[in-house]
């Protein structure tokens, strides 16, 4: 393969030196962790923290002690790992179409399988939050656990998500790009079961001190050649040899630990001034928006009553025939983009017990696709990915 040193990598890791030496002196250091700015953005609320979002809503699960084999609602638009999570707690995933609108989860089918499910994971997916009133309508008491890991800051009626439903959880290796580590925050729905996810938290073991280590240091490695020019020359082909080698129907180890000192001191100090890289991920994804309008592409638009972080911009083509050959054609004229989730459908079925009663979630997994809007990225280089894109849709 060609190297490419000017590719426009699809995702933006921006785990920085400063951020690999403020982790590792967190390592050795106490273990006083200042919440403030959580408490300033969430309200006075219970914090507690993972070694990912995933273990996240494990734990949440556990806490909620469901007999076993109970039915938890979750979109099937989604990535596997929160099936894995639901399906190591002993619990078993019923999937929920989403509405091709809003990318979220469809009330209108959570109102048809409610009976079934005994607790729903709502995610607010590409940073769009989900239609929470309607969906609280419908669940009435059934909990409600708000996904966030691509909702960092978003809002729905002028609150954040992760205040909405009765517990919800954030991966921090996401858009603020603070190595791993997940954050559960309990809402007043919970109380009776904090004390059980307490303990299940207390329980769990320290990463060592040499592993925190060599996890930050690899995070620094690997955002460094997520970037131009090493992006395109090595990281890249990496990844796609990856990609072929692994099989995506199979099953992956499922470890849950408490935080690393290194990711929480690293995230915390992160989200002081999160807020206005999300103030330029907006504006880039407004200029996409205002050049991509008069195309045939449906846009992500921001919907009345939310403020979206916009964490990806997802483009939904008129067929999948379309929408890999944009993919091809883009990644040519030097921009990744990624065909996010495509396969879940797929994978579902072989491993989860997907039945095929999703038809949006196929439809859309078949067309969409994420295009860059990073933070970092630059006037001239947003109108540059949206020329790329008008030139081949006018053909
Ligand atoms: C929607 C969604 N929820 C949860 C997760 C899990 O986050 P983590 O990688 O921190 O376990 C992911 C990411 O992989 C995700 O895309």
């Amino acid at each position: 393969m060609r190297p490419m040193p000017s590719l426009i990598p699809r995702f933006n890791m921006d785990y920085r030196f400063s951020d690999l030496i403020y982790g590792m002196k967190a390592i050795f250091s106490g273990n006083h962790f200042d919440l403030k700015t959580l408490e300033s953005l969430f309200g006075k609320k219970k914090f507690l923290f993972t070694n990912y979002g995933r273990s996240s809503l494990y734990l949440i699960l556990r806490a909620l002690n469901l007999p076993k084999g109970a039915k938890i609602g979750v979109p099937l638009y989604s990535c596997t790992v929160v099936f894995d999570a639901i399906v190591n707690a002993g619990l078993v995933p019923r999937f929920i179409d989403i509405n091709i609108d809003t990318y979220t989860m469809d009330p209108m089918d959570l109102r048809d399988k409610i009976e079934d499910v005994s607790a729903v994971v709502v995610i607010h997916t590409f940073g769009h939050p989900a239609d929470m009133d309607k969906i609280r309508e419908i669940a009435k008491d059934v909990p409600i656990i708000e996904d966030c890991a691509h909702s960092l800051l978003s809002e729905y009626k002028g609150k954040k998500t992760g205040t909405l439903g009765d517990a919800s959880f954030f991966s921090l290796a996401k858009y603020i790009s603070a190595g791993d580590g997940g954050m559960i925050i309990l809402n007043n729905g919970f109380k009776n079961f904090e004390n059980s996810l307490n303990r299940e938290i207390s329980s769990l073991d320290d990463p060592s001190n040499f592993k925190e280590l060599a996890h930050s240091i690899f995070m620094y490695m690997y955002s460094f050649l997520y970037h131009r020019p090493w992006f395109g020359m090595f990281a890249f082909h990496m990844g796609s040899l990856v990609e072929r080698k692994v099989d995506i129907a199979r099953k992956r180890v499922f470890r849950v630990s408490k935080i690393g000192r290194s990711n929480l001191s690293v995230f915390l100090r992160k989200l002081k001034t999160f807020k206005e890289k999300v103030e330029r991920q907006r504006r880039n994804s407004k200029i996409l928006l205002e050049e991509l309008k008069d195309t045939n592409l449906k846009l992500p638009y921001e919907r009345k009553n939310t403020w979206c972080n916009y964490f990806l911009f997802p483009i939904l083509f008129e067929s999948e025939d379309e929408r890999d050959y944009v993919y091809k054609y883009l990644r040519k004229a030097g921009v990744d983009s990624a065909k996010l989730y495509s396969t879940t459908p797929y994978v579902a079925k072989k491993l989860y017990g997907y039945k095929g009663d999703c038809p949006n979630t196929e439809e859309f997994a078949s067309r969409v696709m994420t295009i860059p809007n990073h933070y970092t990225l630059t006037k001239g280089e947003l109108i540059k990915i949206a020329n790329i894109i008008k030139k081949i849709m006018l053909k």
